[in-house]
């Protein structure tokens, strides 16, 4: 009883971790992956750390501003129309983290 108990709380918050993740992960690939995943019209590449490296030293407010804008080929919001700056700020750090 005790083990099955143990399996349910591991289970339980393996699960909830799991939630956070998908939820940036979530809107990434109903929005954002449209074009970061291909580099389509020039947008950094998804875990391209070398495309990602002159935008990070902009400054994360300027990325959030600019992603929230739309800059060059991008819409604003980059089609995502609900995303929070807290949301914005999660989707640039995966987007730009190598894999
Ligand atoms: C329709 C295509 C498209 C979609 C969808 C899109 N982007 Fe972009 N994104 C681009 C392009 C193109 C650029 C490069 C713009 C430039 O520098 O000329 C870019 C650049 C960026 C930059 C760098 C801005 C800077 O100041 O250098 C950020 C941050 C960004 N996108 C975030 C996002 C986020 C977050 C999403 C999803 C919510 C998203 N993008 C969805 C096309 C897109």
């Amino acid at each position: 009883m005790k083990k099955l108990l143990m399996v349910l709380s591991v289970a339980a918050a393996s699960l909830s971790a799991q939630a956070e993740t998908r939820d940036i992960q979530g809107i990434y690939n109903r929005t954002c992956i449209a074009c970061h995943a291909s580099g389509a019209a020039g947008a950094p590449k998804t875990a391209d750390a070398v495309a990602w490296k002159p935008r990070l030293e902009k400054g994360m407010d300027t990325l959030v501003k600019n992603a929230k804008n739309g800059i060059g080929a991008m819409p604003p919001k980059g089609l995502c129309m609900d995303c929070t700056d807290a949301e914005f700020k999660g989707l640039i750090e995966y987007m730009s983290k190598a894999k």
